[in-house]
């Protein structure tokens, strides 16, 4: 059967899985952080807390004008650096990067919103362009094999090989989206998953303004180089980065189910929406340790016309929530959304 244009094709069997993924994150997080501050299942080692503007592109053509989009304005933002693994490591390592992006002051009910009063919307990326996994059972599958790694190194590892043998694609995708990575502001970021623009469907991209200039450091690196390449590069002045939407105009060659799938750019190329910049300023060192540690970001945080799909975006949704409720409880924080 030829799958539609801009439609979710559920897997009936996806409620149970998401709640066997749900039990599984909260195990593996009741097994690592025993005592100590708890961190993210995930983006563990925040690199940086940065404030921002997400400023609307005026005169965008009719078809943009969608949500978030509908008015030119500019808000203030809050986002969070991080490497992905799950375990906090030296910036030289192998990873992906993430930058999450909060925005402030958007008037409208966000479809999730855990703190009432709150007008935040979120956006969620990644240096990586695709998703690891194209389906719920191997990505749950690769988490158990992730956590029986961490508690018994020598037999979790040889059954991860195992999985990677079974599942090249997997593999392959897993190695080519972990990058080294000289500057953190000379990254394109990718949604890597669909969201609705109205009625219709589309993937976030952000591409930085700045040239790849930097280079790798040597192997004596300092643990947190990306930190103080960007508080560098931040205190000389503005960096800007511009954020689009790519249309999914093929539903076979840009599906909505499987996100390990790239879109296409010459099929749809990106077009641009907006504009964030960091503008010049002091990278306060103490501030990634509170607001960067207590920040929770959430894809479901967003409007209506920009609901996430897909099923990666459907699981995502309950799992973020206990997450981020579960971190700050045990971290004695309360959960509460910063304001313009
Ligand atoms: C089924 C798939 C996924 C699961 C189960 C998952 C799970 C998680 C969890 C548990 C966290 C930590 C949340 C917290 O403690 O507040 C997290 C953070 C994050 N995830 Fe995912 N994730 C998934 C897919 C994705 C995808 C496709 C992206 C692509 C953009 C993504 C981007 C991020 C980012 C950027 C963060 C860090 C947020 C921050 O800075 O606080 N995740 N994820």
């Amino acid at each position: 059967m030829k799958p539609e244009l801009y439609r979710e094709y559920p897997d009936p069997q996806e409620a149970a899985g998401q709640k066997r993924l749900l039990d599984l994150t909260m195990r593996t997080l009741k097994q690592k952080y025993l005592t100590g501050p708890q961190l993210r299942d995930t983006h563990a080692k925040g690199l940086a807390v940065v404030k921002g503007t997400f400023a609307v592109d005026p005169d965008l053509p009719a078809d943009l004008r969608v949500g978030l989009f509908a008015t030119a304005k500019s808000y203030p933002c809050v986002c969070r650096f991080s490497n992905t693994d799950p375990n906090p490591k030296p910036d030289l390592s192998r990873d992906m990067r993430a930058l999450s992006i909060k925005l402030m002051g958007v008037e409208g009910d966000m479809i999730w919103q855990d703190d009432r009063e709150a007008k935040t919307l979120d956006l969620l990326l990644m240096s990586a362009k695709t998703f690891m996994s194209p389906t719920l059972d191997l990505f749950i599958e690769l988490q158990e094999l992730l956590l029986k790694a961490y508690m018994t190194p020598i037999l979790g590892n040889a059954s991860l090989m195992w999985f990677f043998l079974k599942n090249p694609r997997i593999a392959a995708g897993v190695m080519k989206a972990e990058i080294t990575c000289a500057n953190l502001l000379e990254l394109p970021y990718f949604g890597e998953t669909p969201y609705a623009f109205d009625k219709k469907v589309v993937q976030y991209k952000l591409v930085p303004h700045k040239d790849p200039t930097s280079r790798l450091p040597g192997s004596d690196a300092p643990f947190n180089y990306l930190n103080l390449r960007l508080r560098e590069d931040l205190a000389a002045g503005d960096v800007q980065f511009d954020f689009l939407v790519q249309f999914q105009v093929d539903p076979e060659k840009m599906p909505i189910e499987d996100s390990t799938i790239p879109w296409s750019e010459t099929l749809s190329p990106p077009r641009k929406v907006a504009t964030l910049t960091f503008q010049k300023q002091t990278i306060d060192e103490p501030a990634l340790g509170t607001t960067g540690e207590h920040l929770s970001f959430n894809p479901w945080r967003t409007l209506p016309e920009h609901r996430p799909l897909g099923w990666v975006n459907r699981v995502r949704l309950p799992i973020y929530e206990a997450i981020s409720k579960f971190r700050h409880l045990r971290n004695s924080v309360p959960v509460s959304e910063p304001r313009a």
